[in-house]
């Protein structure tokens, strides 16, 4: 009994701590049904205490230390190109030869509840995209559950699975393990709607990091017929092989061959740069969305601009985001997309209901290929005084649509707007987090956000430095060197030079040239005749440049920059219909749950709309 304990004060404490409900709590724990859930949730540490003293028997489990996680070489789309996390799942405990009983599996980063994985049967409606990360077949001889469906919101991901135990080994070349009784959810049924209705299903499935507060509260609250919800980092935690339930995360970029990190345990400080700010919870506060530059002349008439978080009512305004690997974008008020739409060289395309970069206007290449960032401001962490900036380059905002929401790929800009459901947060998702470091501590309910490093000279960021986590820690080390982030994207942009465009604005294509000739025409050695070769020299450059142009233009026009998708509109009004059928049930439980994200009981639950009171009373009416 002592054992439970400790766990359930821990995991009351923080319902309670979230929520103020520890009377409710409390009412829990003693009511019959819910000690029976409570043995049920907790069932597979049994076997897990046993496990852990075998662990302890064996040489690698020293002291606790951090562990890395590979990552794949392949990346994934269709709306990226994403990097994704290997890791290995299949068999248990008592296998004789878990090696061969485990399958690999390209895993995205990014889920609520438990880490979902596409099985055979769940890819067979589909095309061969689904499931190109991976499939798992679970032994179902062993006993299952069915966990709640996912229904993520921005994302439009609607997944259906079964929980099994099963082990999952997890690490890099530098050091892995293997845990056994993890909770590992094989997907049945999923499916993502793309903003231009098409639906598809995923490529891969996706990797539970924590859920924190949120996660403890869920497996008690939604858990029922007796699952058992618990994720891999948990029980790495659990078995004394990672220091803490904590992990950070900085996803990096695929298009640019950058990596990923993902450390359990632990961060790398190679991929943050301080100051960080920090937040209890997954909430931040975002004061505001800026452009500028880093370095070099501005590739923007307006050279900067702020004030670009536009709230729902039209007005700038700081807003509650949460960062959140699961869903691609910047989902956001579709004010605020308009807002950096009049901005910057994109426009919302009907067809395929995504914001697109005009590829002909001569400012996007400029301006991906500069030192210019679409700039994230959020309040500090608690006893700083400054607002940190999260500068996102433009160059990780020009990512690929690629089938099968479009038929030929095309380049969009991932600001989507957000039809926000009530009780939901704003999201900023993978695209910007392929320029920010996030970390989580479970047991404090730390919440890091950082500046990350560009690729840098090794594709590394600053360079691999891992670090250990300790359970209490509210603080990360990191440097505070703010010229590290220009240097570790040196390689990959070209600061602009002319900080006024020269007085002949014909030659505006070719600034350098202009200010160079126009430097050297300065410098006293200029006589009649070196005068006249320099115009000569500049009209003869201009002439080639100008013929150049008329010809690239003429030749992009034949070509036709991108094709606008056809839509197929036979699944679309069927695959409406039932959206708005299940809309009403959705809203239900956005006003019920203060949390961001939705999860759906099989069968759902009649709830009442009038209930204020959160889950804790939801889950009184239920048993
Ligand atoms: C691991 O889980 C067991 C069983 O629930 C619990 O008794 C133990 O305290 C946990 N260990 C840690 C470090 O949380
Ligand atoms: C992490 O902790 C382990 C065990 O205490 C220790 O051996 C290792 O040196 C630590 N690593 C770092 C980078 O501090
Ligand atoms: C492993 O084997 C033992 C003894 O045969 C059995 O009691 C236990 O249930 C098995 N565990 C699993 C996960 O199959
Ligand atoms: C999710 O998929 C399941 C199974 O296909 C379906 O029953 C459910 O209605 C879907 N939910 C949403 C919100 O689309
Ligand atoms: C991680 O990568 C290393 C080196 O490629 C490989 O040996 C190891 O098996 C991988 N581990 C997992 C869990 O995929
Ligand atoms: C934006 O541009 C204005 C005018 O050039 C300049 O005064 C200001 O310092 C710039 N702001 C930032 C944050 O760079
Ligand atoms: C793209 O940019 C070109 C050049 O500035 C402009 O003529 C065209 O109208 C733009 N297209 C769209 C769809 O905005
Ligand atoms: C935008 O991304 C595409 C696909 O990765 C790439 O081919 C293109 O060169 C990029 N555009 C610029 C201006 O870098
Ligand atoms: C932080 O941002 C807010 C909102 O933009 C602003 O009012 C405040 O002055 C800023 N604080 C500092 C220290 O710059
Ligand atoms: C800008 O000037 C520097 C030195 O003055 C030069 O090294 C660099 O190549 C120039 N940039 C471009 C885009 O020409
Ligand atoms: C071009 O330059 C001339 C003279 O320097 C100036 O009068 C004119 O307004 C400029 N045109 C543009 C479009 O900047």
């Amino acid at each position: 009994m002592a054992q439970y304990n400790q766990v359930s004060a821990l995991l009351y404490f923080q319902i309670a701590s979230r929520s103020g409900a520890f009377l409710i709590s409390l009412f829990l724990l003693l009511s019959n049904t819910k000690h029976r859930a409570m043995f049920q949730v907790f069932r597979p540490w049994h076997k897990v205490a046993s496990t852990l003293t075998l662990f302890c028997a064996v040489p690698f489990s020293t002291a606790q230390q951090y562990l890395a996680v590979n990552w794949s070489s392949t990346t994934y789309g269709p709306d990226g190109p994403w990097n994704a996390i290997t890791i290995k799942v299949g068999g248990n405990q008592n296998s004789s030869n878990i090696a061969a009983e485990q399958v690999s599996v390209d895993l995205l980063v990014g889920s609520y509840y438990a880490s979902y994985i596409p099985s055979s049967s769940a890819c067979r409606p589909y095309g061969p995209q689904c499931g190109t990360g991976g499939e798992w077949d679970p032994d179902t001889s062993v006993p299952s559950s069915s966990p709640p469906n996912i229904w993520d919101a921005p994302s439009a991901i609607n997944i259906t699975g079964t929980v099994y135990p099963a082990a999952v080994t997890i690490g890099s070349a530098e050091k892995q393990q293997t845990v056994y009784d993890v909770d590992l959810a094989t997907i049945n049924t999923f499916s993502v709607e793309y903003p231009n209705q098409k639906t598809a299903a995923p490529e891969l499935g996706f990797f539970a990091l924590n859920s924190g507060n949120d996660q403890n509260a869920q497996a008690l609250n939604y858990n029922k017929d007796g699952v058992d919800p618990w994720i891999v980092a948990g029980a790495l935690y659990n078995q004394s092989i990672i220091p803490s339930y904590s992990y950070g995360l900085q996803i990096g970029s695929a298009a640019l061959g950058y990596g990923g990190s993902l450390i359990l345990g632990g961060y790398d400080k190679g991929r943050a740069i301080g100051p960080y700010t920090s937040y209890a919870g997954y909430s931040a506060t975002l004061l505001d969305i800026s452009i500028n530059v880093e370095t070099g002349s501005s590739p923007f008439t307006f050279g900067n601009a702020s004030g670009l978080l536009i709230n729902t009512l039209g007005q700038p305004d700081s807003l509650i985001v949460k960062a959140d690997p699961m869903p691609p974008g910047l989902h956001l008020p579709a004010q605020t997309c308009s807002a950096l739409a009049e901005k910057l060289p994109i426009y919302f395309d009907q067809a395929t209901q995504y914001y697109l970069w005009n590829t002909s206007d001569p400012s996007y290449e400029k301006i991906i290929n500069s030192p210019a960032y679409l700039g994230f401001h959020f309040t500090p962490a608690p006893g700083d005084n400054a607002n940190v900036t999260i500068k996102v380059p433009f160059k990780l905002l020009n990512l690929t649509l690629t089938s099968p929401v479009v038929s030929s790929s095309v380049q969009y800009f991932p600001c989507m707007p957000f039809d926000i459901p009530r009780g939901d947060q704003w999201r900023l998702g993978r695209a910007f987090l392929q320029g920010a470091f996030l970390g989580y501590n479970t047991q404090t309910n730390t919440m890091w956000l950082a500046q990350a490093p560009g690729p840098g000279a090794s594709n590394q960021g600053l360079g691999y430095e891992p670090q250990n986590m300790s359970n209490s820690a509210t603080t990360l080390d990191l440097s505070n060197d703010q010229t590290l982030f220009a240097q570790s994207w040196a390689n990959h942009w070209t600061p602009l030079n002319d900080s006024k465009p020269s007085s002949s604005n014909s030659t505006s294509t070719s600034p350098i040239t202009t200010s160079a000739s126009f430097n050297k025409s300065h410098t006293g050695l200029s006589g009649g005749a070196i005068a006249g070769i320099v115009v000569g020299v500049i009209a003869g450059v201009v002439i080639i440049v100008a013929v150049i142009i008329i010809y690239l233009l003429t030749r992009r026009r034949k070509q036709q920059p991108f094709q606008p998708v056809s839509q197929q509109s036979s699944e679309v009004s069927s695959s409406m219909q039932h959206k708005e059928g299940h809309a009403s049930e959705r809203d239900a439980y956005a006003a019920e749950l203060p949390y961001d994200h939705q999860i759906q009981e099989m069968p759902p639950h009649a709830i009442s709309k009038e209930l204020p009171v959160p889950e804790e009373t939801h889950e009184l009416d239920s048993t």
